[in-house]
């Protein structure tokens, strides 16, 4: 892997991947290349005259008919801008011009904003190239890292006012991408509440196309994930671009299909409603875009941002560890619980070998339902009978470690804070605000407020035996607006929020790095990478029906790596859906992902609770294999009655093959299940058989599915 400039040309390489920028005699930074690994001599920028175009020096040189790396707005080129400014005195039609650029090694940090890391400098090298416009008095510096041993390019720039007193920052896109004329597709995952992560493939198409979130939060509608590829790739052929947006805020990717039939894609913070104020000196910085570029189709894009996610994005001690197999009281009790009723769960699951119970929403302030109390974080000892590490100590008692909810983003009208503190409910002056769940947003942009919940956070943490914690999120902004900042800086609100957000996050999980932090949004409405960087899993739907997590974790694997993703075993008929699926096929699919159980066990009979014995054990027998094995996907839900999917060691020695059908049908199809990522030359041993690599990945193995609906089974394979 290297960083090499050479006539003009920067080049980004490991052994697999090249990505080219050229630095024209104009000094615009122009984007050469970005696919398989070449050699940047072999190729230079292609002339193009096109007597429309806008040009400064003769009729062959505007910037409308060159990919460029960070296209400005509104000189030569016409189509969607990478960033817009405007200056004191309203200029607003920059061209950033190349001035110099430095190679270090490894990646360097965003200040304040998660990002992809190295744990050795020579992971990775890094290139922030400086560009700027004089008269226009800003400077960008554009940063691009190079994984070695991985096809990832990360990028984000840093838009700096040099002279004006103060400039308007209007869009500030994290990558801008020109891809060369060709026919192309792109998959984003698309959802709703209990509905998240679903696949939606398109064709690109003339004009410009996209997907954004304006909910202040990356949401359950669009996650911000992208995958452009060439028209028909798959699987396993094809080439694809993988870009996600390391952000939890409003997100916007665009893509723009032009005259020339080039395509220009971008990501980065939305620009609805978006607007900083930058003072002279003053710097803007991007979130980090991820870009993992495959030469053969999805499933090595995906087992590339596992590995990253994994390994370079998720922090601490939990980051890549198998998980405890929890029980978690909220579709079991829901506010209704005693504390008798929640040891009688904690009974049946230490019976049953599960190792953490969560108690989720409604032990504090007098919260019995979701009209009050949130803010008041302070335990509820009536209802607790005693204190939380009384609770916690029960628990202990019973091998199990005590986990607790918290929805620390939020503020009920109904609650102590608000009463003393309406002012730190985010609402516009004389309007009466739009509730949502019966409350409103903190506002995190005040300093003020995040030293109040950072104080009770810790209050609460450092008194009880607290080993993990489900941070909650249930609403959307709306009514943004904050008292914390001048009329003309309110456009900054939305990413102030952010900021705020991962300033607690930071603070609260490096002080205490034991805790093992799942993060939820109303299930997935804030599953994205920004948050994995601090809470290393996600709850990743309302939805815990087994038919309609086929779906959303189908969906979520393309680019989230199963130890992100929480997964439980919930009652039948279904809370969600009303359907009933049979335990088996609960506990396959929540298996794909840290696994636990969210139902009344105590309610239970003993032939349940035996077979849920057994699937504990059979998890913690798979669980590593399920956090850090490479994934493939093999039958697609959305496409299919089928799905299947499996999981297999780095050395290829061990493999997990997932199947589960969602209804059976008369004189239905055999259904062949071709393996994947196996070694060829190797013999696996598979229910009792010997079976060569080869017969497993070409044949394949025969599911008999005529067994019931929603039929599901797990195989293990070991090499023999
Ligand atoms: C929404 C979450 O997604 C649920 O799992 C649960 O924690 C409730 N909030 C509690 O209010």
């Amino acid at each position: 892997m290297a960083i090499e400039f050479k006539n003009n040309k920067i080049h980004l390489y490991n052994d697999s991947m090249s990505y080219i920028i050229e630095i024209s005699k104009q000094n615009d930074l122009l984007s050469l290349y970005y696919g398989a690994r070449i050699e940047a001599d072999d190729i230079e920028c292609p002339k193009r005259i096109h007597g429309a175009a806008c040009c400064q020096d003769g009729n062959d040189y505007s910037l409308s008919l060159f990919a460029q790396e960070y296209p400005s707005a509104g000189a030569s080129d016409f189509r969607s801008p990478a960033y817009e400014i405007e200056t004191d005195k309203g200029l607003h039609t920059p061209e950033l011009k190349y001035k110099s650029h430095k190679i270090i090694k490894g990646k360097p940090p965003i200040k304040g904003l998660p990002s992809v890391y190295t744990e050795n400098e020579s992971e990775a090298q890094t290139v922030i190239v400086t560009t700027a416009d004089d008269v226009h008095g800003i400077e960008v510096k554009l940063y691009y890292t190079v994984f070695e041993k991985l096809n990832v390019i990360c990028r984000h720039s840093e838009i700096t006012n040099v002279s004006n007193p103060y400039i308007y920052l209007n869009n500030a896109q994290s990558v801008s991408l020109d891809f060369p004329a060709g026919e192309y597709e792109y998959i984003h995952l698309e959802g709703a509440w209990a509905r998240e992560k679903h696949i939606d493939r398109n064709t690109v198409h003339k004009g410009i196309q996209g997907f954004e979130s304006r909910r202040g939060a990356s949401g359950h509608v669009e996650n911000p994930f992208l995958m452009f590829f060439d028209k028909g790739s798959n699987e396993d052929y094809g080439n694809v671009y993988g870009i996600s947006l390391v952000y939890s805020g409003n997100h916007r990717f665009l893509m723009e299909q032009e005259m020339y039939e080039t395509v220009r894609v971008q990501t980065g913070i939305n620009p609805f409603n978006f607007r900083f104020k930058l003072n002279k000196g003053e710097s803007f910085v991007t979130p980090e875009a991820v870009m993992v570029y495959s030469s053969n189709g999805f499933a090595n894009m995906s087992n590339t941002f596992h590995k990253l996610y994994r390994t370079r994005l998720c922090r601490g001690k939990w980051c890549d560890k198998a998980r405890p197999i929890l029980i978690n009281n909220w579709e079991g009790t829901y506010f209704n619980f005693t504390k008798e009723k929640l040891l009688e769960i904690a009974d049946a699951a230490s019976k049953i070998g599960i190792e953490l119970f969560v108690l989720d929403d409604g032990w504090f302030g007098k919260r019995n339902n979701d009209n009050s109390s949130l803010g008041d974080w302070y335990e509820n000892k009536e209802k607790l009978e005693g204190t939380l590490a009384e609770l916690a100590e029960e628990m202990n008692k019973r091998d199990l470690k005590f986990g607790l909810w918290f929805e620390p983003e939020m503020i009920s009208p109904d609650s102590d804070l608000f009463r003393v503190h309406p002012e730190w409910a985010v609402s516009v002056p004389n309007v009466k605000p739009h509730l949502s769940r019966n409350q409103l947003v903190l506002d995190y942009t005040r300093a003020d407020v995040r030293e109040y919940i950072i104080e009770r956070l810790t209050d609460i943490l450092s008194n009880a035996n607290i080993e993990y914690v489900k941070w909650d999120m249930n609403r959307n902004m709306s009514d943004v607006y904050s008292l914390n900042l001048p009329s003309d800086c309110q456009g900054e609100f939305y990413h102030r929020y952010i900021l705020g957000l991962y300033e607690v996050l930071e603070k609260i999980t490096s002080a205490f790095p034991d805790i093992l932090f799942e993060g939820c949004a109303g299930g997935g409405g804030r599953n994205d990478p920004g948050m994995l960087y601090y809470m290393p899993q996600n709850w990743a739907s309302d939805d815990t029906d087994a038919v309609e997590r086929l779906y959303i974790q189908y969906g979520g694997s393309m680019v989230y790596p199963a130890s992100t993703v929480g997964a439980h075993v919930s009652a039948v008929p279904n809370h969600q859906t009303g359907r009933t699926t049979p335990l088996s096929m609960r506990g396959t699919v929540a298996m794909n992902g840290a696994f636990g159980y969210e139902l009344d066990l105590s309610s239970l009979g003993d032939y349940e609770l035996a077979e849920m014995k057994k699937q504990v054990e059979f998890y913690k027998s798979i669980r590593e294999l399920v956090m850090t094995g490479d994934y493939y996907r093999l039958l697609n839900p959305f496409t299919s009655r089928h799905s299947a999917w499996m999981y297999i060691s780095e050395d290829r020695s061990k493999a997990l093959v997932y199947y589960a059908v969602k209804e059976v049908r008369p004189a239905n199809e055999t259904a062949f299940l071709k393996l994947k990522g196996l070694d060829e030359n190797a013999e696996y041993k598979i229910n009792g058989e010997i079976k060569s690599g080869k017969t497993l990945m070409n044949y394949g193995i025969v599911i008999d599915i005529n067994e019931s609906d929603c039929y599901s089974t797990i195989i293990r394979l070991e090499r023999v």
